[in-house]
């Protein structure tokens, strides 16, 4: 369904819709909506008894009405809040995914939306505004691209007018503008992952990176396998021997006009496809794994919206792309491959190949750029997706002030991150003793979110640099109302955008 949001004069808001939206804390008074509601519905306080709406999270109420220039009201629950005497935002965020899910039950096609109160969250309007048009943007995916039964209601438009005062639309304008570009670039990077590999390959990913370049005058890059293998990128020449497809290694460059401006890397995983290679996954396991190219995703498609949104720091993003496959040809366990930087690597384990692409991707971008910060995104690790669920990345570094960077961006932007151990007591995990490193950590160290980061750790120089373990978010989220429980989450999009556009110096 498409999302069409507009801002709307509050006093025009007798125009002909289908039905009002308004939401509502816990335990909530209907005294607050005479004027609105009680006039046309003089039942309702008997109806939301009846229904036992309370306003609780994540629930709706939705009843016809009579006289009113709209056929419906929709009751939104926002929760509780809590004990900083606040609604948590990604109530909000989860009842606009319900808004967005509940209206083609009733045929509704446009809404008023009543904004709720900035203070009830703690937040700005503009950042209020901003985050329903994201929201509400990712709410209205759906992967469909293979049905061939459609379903209609799916084609039509949702039209949202949000109402704000007249004299604050200009105000939010730019709220609701940039709304739009990152939500729209979140479903890109969705339905890039949502594409299964036989109709995403390496190649048809780095021609949308290159699309991106040529809509928003980027700088782009893109190596073959044969440049890369002549490169001496070991790690995802190992990875891509295997494949028939000619694997990508893709640059994007945005450039400031502001003097001086930092500069931040973004390197993202992008395994269009992972079998495991020669150590095959089980099959249970291998169902997903169209999804292991969400860090490169992600990578590219926040550079679709940052070409846009303009900051004031300059952004290098990378992103290795290729399948990991068995065959005659692949890489073998026991194989030792030399990556970019010039350490080497036995591979014990083909399916532990995020790393290894990953590798020769941080090994370049931290020798050929000078970098004030840099951060990867990989679906790197079962062991993060068992240890934190799907609700946050994991997040490893040993730079506390872009650590903090990083988890303000993630606590703003609603891609949630948990910080896990990344100390030396784990680095000796990943040493080897035929090669400088082995691409499985030893047994007696277990935490393998943790010694995958280590692993990754010798390809960074000395550049400030974040882990984010995304295996566990990035695809099949349940619960999350504007997500869809059977496809990609775009994670990883909504953080960057945040972080390059706060960045302050
Ligand atoms: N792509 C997987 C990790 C993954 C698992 C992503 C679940 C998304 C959901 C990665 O390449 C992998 O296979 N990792 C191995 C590493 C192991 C062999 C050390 C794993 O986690 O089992
Ligand atoms: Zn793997
Ligand atoms: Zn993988």
């Amino acid at each position: 369904m498409r999302v069409i949001i507009t801002l709307q004069d509050k006093k025009n808001r007798d125009n002909k819709v289908d039905a009002a939206a308004f939401f509502v804390e816990q335990d909530f008074s209907l005294s607050t909506f005479k004027d609105s509601v009680q006039k046309y519905c003089p039942d309702i306080e008997k109806l939301i008894k009846d229904k036992r709406f309370t306003g609780k999270k994540n629930s709706v109420f939705v009843t016809p009405v009579q006289g009113a220039n709209f056929g419906y009201i929709i009751f939104l629950g926002l929760g509780k809040k809590d004990k900083n005497n606040v609604i948590n935002f990604e109530n909000y965020r989860r009842a606009l995914g319900k808004l967005v899910r509940t209206t083609p039950c009733f045929s509704i096609k446009s809404v008023n939306l009543e904004l709720p109160q900035e203070t009830v969250f703690g937040v700005s309007g503009d950042y209020l505004v901003k985050n329903t048009a994201i929201t509400t943007v990712m709410a209205g995916y759906h992967f469909d691209t293979f049905l061939t039964e459609g379903d209609e209601e799916d084609k039509t438009d949702l039209a949202i007018n949000i109402l704000v005062d007249a004299q604050q639309e200009s105000k939010f304008k730019s709220g609701l503008d940039t709304g739009l570009i990152v939500g729209d670039a979140v479903n890109d990077a969705r339905s890039w992952v949502d594409l299964p590999s036989n109709k995403m390959t390496p190649a048809d990913l780095a021609a949308h990176a290159k699309e991106i370049a040529n809509d928003y005058n980027l700088k782009c890059q893109i190596f073959s396998e044969d440049e890369v293998n002549k490169m001496g990128m070991g790690g995802l020449s190992a990875v891509a021997s295997g494949s028939e497809k000619d694997c990508k290694f893709v640059i994007l460059e945005y450039h400031t006009n502001e003097k001086n401006a930092p500069t931040i890397g973004f390197v993202g995983k992008g395994i269009t496809f992972d079998s495991g290679g020669l150590s095959i996954k089980p099959a249970v396991h291998m169902e997903t794994m169209k999804e292991d190219m969400s860090g490169a995703a992600a990578v590219i498609a926040s550079m679709k919206a940052l070409g846009q949104l303009k900051p004031k720091v300059n952004i290098i993003a990378i992103a290795p792309i290729t399948e990991n496959m068995p065959s005659g040809t692949s890489v073998k366990p026991g194989d030792i491959v030399t990556f970019y930087n010039g350490k080497t690597a036995e591979i014990k384990n083909t399916d532990a190949e995020g790393r290894l692409v990953l590798a020769d991707a941080l090994s370049y971008i931290t020798k050929h750029y000078k970098l004030d910060a840099l951060i990867d995104l990989a679906t790197l690790t079962g062991a993060c997706a068992y240890a934190l669920g799907p609700f946050f990345s994991g997040l490893f570094s040993e730079h506390d002030d872009f650590t903090k960077r990083v988890t303000d961006a993630a606590g703003t932007s609603g891609d949630y991150v948990w910080r896990l151990p990344l100390t030396d007591d784990y680095k000796p995990a990943v040493k080897c003793e035929v090669a400088d490193l082995c691409n499985i950590g030893k047994k007696q160290y277990q935490a393998g979110a943790t010694t995958a980061a280590c692993f990754l750790q010798y390809f960074v120089a000395d550049v400030p640099w974040v882990h984010l373990d995304i295996a566990g978010t990035a695809f099949n989220v349940p619960d999350v109302n504007y997500y869809q429980p059977y496809s990609a989450t775009g994670v990883g999009v909504r953080l960057l955008v945040d972080l390059a556009m706060n960045w302050k110096v």
